[in-house]
Parts: C-alpha cells; sequence; structure tokens
C-alpha cells in the first residue's frame, strides 16, 4: 500500500510509538482490505473505550497515553465514544445502574472502576465527546455531511452514516484512525462500492416498526454483504431507520443501503444501480417474515420475567411516546428501558423519568442486556421489541443449564407483558 513520506516516518518511529503503533495498524488493515492508499478523514470517528479498538498487537498502556496527551497531542478529526466503557468484555450503565438489581453492575465499587475515569479523561482531552451509546450519533449535534470521509462503528450506525448521511465510513472506528485522522481506501469509501447490487421488494409494504426490524433481519441474512435497493417501503422514521440497521446487521453485515426517493445517493431505482442491471433479486414475502419472527421468537410458556426495551438505545421521541403509554400503569416484573445518557437529563426534565419510576421501569443509559453480560439472576423468560436484542442476549448464555428465552414482539405485546408478566404477543 503506498504511504506519502509524513506516513512513512511515522511508520519509522520517526513521530514516537503511538503513531508508530497506529500507522502499522492501518498498513496491515489496509493491505489486508486490499487499499492502494491512505484516506484523510474529513468527517467523524468514533470508537469503543477504553481500548482502541485495534487489536493486541498495536496496543499501547495508559502511560504511553498519558504522555502522548501531555504533549499536546488530539484527535485530528471530530471524536464520539460508542457504548459506556467496556471492562472485562462487559458494558456498565452510566445512569440507572443502583436499581437494576444485576449484580455486579449494581456495586457502586464495580461501576466506578468500569466507568475507567483515568482513562475516559485523557481521551476527554484528546477531545473525545463521551456520549456513550450505541446511537450516539443521534445525540452527538453534529454530523459529517454528503462524502466526507469517516471511520465509524455499530451495526445500526454504520448504514446510517453511509446510506441516510450519504457519508462514507467502514466498519473500522478506531484510535488510530481518529488520532491520525485517516483510514485505509476501501470498500465504501470508494465511490464503485457503493452502487446497488440487489434488488429487494417485499410483498406488503414495510411500514411498522416491527415489519422494519424483522424485514431487515431477513434481508441481513439473505444478503450477507450485500448492497441492496428496497422498493416497497414505506417512509421510515428515524426510529424504523434504527430498527433497519441493526436487524439488517444481525441477520448479515449490511452497511449501505439504498431506498431510491428517500436516501440520498438513489433519486431512483436505476440511478441506486448506477446503470447496471441487480446481480440478485430477492422477494421477503410474509412467510420470509414469519420465519424470522419465529427465528427470533423462542420460549415455551406465556410467563415473562423481564422485559427490556430501547435497542438500539431509544430516541428523545420514542422516550415521550413510552411515558405517554406508561402513564399511570404499574409493572409486574423488571422492565429495563435503555436510552441515551444525555438523554437521561432531557427524560428528567420532561417528566418521563417520574412517569417510567412510577411505574417500576428503570431508565439505563450507555448499555443493554446483551451488553452487560445478561439479566438478573433468576430471570429465564426475557421479552424485547428488538431483532439483534433477541439475537444477541442469548449468545450471554451458552450453557444449557442456565438458558435464556425470549419473547419477541411489538413494543405494545411487551409493555402488556410488563403489566400482567404474561406473553400474548402473537404473529398477526
Ligand atoms: Fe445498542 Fe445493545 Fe442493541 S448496545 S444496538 S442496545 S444490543
Amino acid at each position: 500500500m503506498f504511504l506519502n513520506d509524513e506516513e512513512k516516518r511515522m511508520l519509522n518511529g520517526e513521530m514516537g510509538i503511538v503513531p508508530q503503533k497506529c500507522m502499522e495498524y492501518l498498513q496491515d488493515e489496509g493491505e489486508a482490505a486490499g487499499a492502494e492508499c491512505l484516506i484523510d478523514l474529513d468527517g467523524t470517528a468514533d470508537f469503543h473505550t477504553p481500548m482502541t479498538a485495534m487489536s493486541y498487537r498495536y496496543q499501547f498502556g495508559i502511560e504511553e497515553l498519558r504522555k502522548l496527551v501531555e504533549s499536546g497531542a488530539r484527535f485530528k478529526v471530530p471524536v464520539f465514544a460508542n457504548k459506556s466503557p467496556f471492562l472485562e468484555g462487559k458494558v456498565t450503565c452510566v445512569h440507572g445502574w443502583k436499581g437494576c438489581g444485576m449484580a455486579p453492575h449494581n456495586e457502586e465499587e464495580y461501576h466506578e472502576r468500569c466507568m475507567q475515569k483515568e482513562f475516559m479523561d485523557l481521551y476527554r482531552k484528546m477531545g473525545m465527546m463521551t456520549i456513550h451509546s450505541c446511537d450516539y450519533y443521534l445525540a452527538s449535534t453534529y454530523w459529517p455531511t454528503k462524502g466526507q470521509h469517516c471511520a465509524w462503528n455499530e451495526s445500526s450506525a454504520l448504514p446510517w452514516v453511509n446510506a441516510v448521511l450519504g457519508a462514507r465510513s467502514n466498519i473500522d472506528g478506531n484510535f488510530a484512525s481518529a488520532f491520525l485522522g485517516k483510514a485505509p481506501a476501501y470498500g465504501f469509501h470508494l465511490d464503485e462500492n457503493r452502487y446497488a447490487t440487489v434488488y429487494v421488494t417485499s410483498q406488503r409494504t414495510i411500514s411498522t416498526d416491527l415489519e422494519y426490524d424483522l424485514f431487515g433481519f431477513a434481508v441481513g441474512e439473505e444478503c450477507g454483504l450485500a448492497v441492496p435497493a428496497f422498493a416497497n417501503m414505506s417512509r421510515p422514521t428515524t426510529t424504523q431507520l434504527l430498527k433497519l440497521h441493526s436487524a439488517m446487521n444481525t441477520g448479515g453485515s449490511i452497511h449501505m443501503y439504498h431506498i431510491p426517493g428517500t436516501t440520498p445517493e438513489a433519486p431512483d431505482m436505476e440511478y441506486a444501480f448506477h446503470g447496471q442491471k441487480p446481480r440478485q433479486e430477492y422477494m421477503v414475502d410474509d412467510a420470509r417474515l414469519k420465519k424470522a419472527y419465529e427465528t427470533l421468537n423462542y420460549h415455551t410458556g406465556d410467563d415473562v420475567d423481564m422485559v427490556s426495551l430501547g435497542c438500539p438505545h431509544m430516541t428523545v421521541v420514542d422516550l415521550m411516546y413510552l411515558a405517554r403509554k406508561l402513564e399511570g400503569k404499574k409493572a409486574k416484573v423488571p422492565f429495563w428501558i435503555m436510552t441515551i445518557p444525555w438523554l437521561y437529563h432531557i427524560a428528567r426534565e420532561q417528566g418521563y423519568l417520574e412517569i417510567f419510576e412510577a411505574a417500576g421501569a428503570n431508565l439505563m443509559t450507555g448499555t443493554c442486556p446483551a451488553a452487560m453480560g445478561g439479566v438478573p439472576e433468576g430471570v429465564k423468560v426475557l421479552a424485547v421489541d428488538s431483532a439483534k436484542q433477541s439475537y444477541y442476549i442469548t449468545g450471554r448464555y451458552p450453557d444449557d443449564d442456565r438458558r435464556l428465552q425470549v419473547c419477541y414482539g411489538t413494543q405494545d405485546d411487551c409493555i402488556e407483558a410488563a403489566l400482567t408478566g404474561k406473553w400474548r404477543g402473537e404473529w398477526r
């Protein structure tokens, strides 16, 4: 891969050990991906903290990071923290941890350790905005614009940056890209990889939140890594886009797609395909949606022990609608609601937090059951309204002796389960 003189000097260690490790990482990543060179980022970046999202051989310690910060080094582009910090493979809560009922997350000492203040303060000094959410971009107040090159992460985020904003990113947000402001020039940074290759239509017009979730999961399973163009969609809400994106990247790994007339690089179907014929055509009929529903819904009885909503993390509008539904009600089982930490303060100001607390629901931020490593002891059946949460939470229970069953359905199905302890959701 071609490196310019400055990049070569970094690689040789002439600019210090951290730039050297970063350049080694970007060179190895670029060569593995077949990139011809690095591009300069002019958009934004994010990565999972506290580690650098670079593999072990490129890591450096907190001492080296401290020296770097003391030398005045800063991130080259605006950088945001994805989810709250990881500790031993688990992601803590920023708010709501005291009432979550799940050890060790509800213990003060563990929470403090998890937030890793020393590490995070160094990143803050370098310019990182510690929003701590899988959909941090909804609270970031700053988006890249069409065509700008970025380095982002996360299932719901990649289609957002590529397909919704028309900016450009592979799933490669890491310290090196954020610090040096560079990324290998491959994949969705290049025009030729952004055009649609698979034509996808559906028997019904995809319109409800559940349909977006199931459609996304089915399309992910069928299309894998391709760039689909969708023919029969309503105009999606933000909530529906979050569902579509996270589900497509659960069933498969779709970071770019087109909805002609809606997404910025597809004024019409022909443009989406760049005048070429689709390599594959695919119909999502009702039977295929039902198959996805059944895959995600696996429980033997109708008793529910716990409900979790907010995967991906809820927007402020989702919180408003949920507060309206829960006002004056009382949950019978533990009820978690996940959102973005910065929205916790808005939820309090708007009165939603008070309504949730009165309803026995716990507003939590920065994480979710799958990211926290599971659900409280004793919970055997969890109800969710998210394909992604349904899929990943069970991965936290690989052993037969504590299998978790999941009821999957609409938000209203889940609310009813929270209020009654019974699952009445069904395929409709
Ligand atoms: Fe976010 Fe957890 Fe879902 S981190 S996308 S809420 S699996």
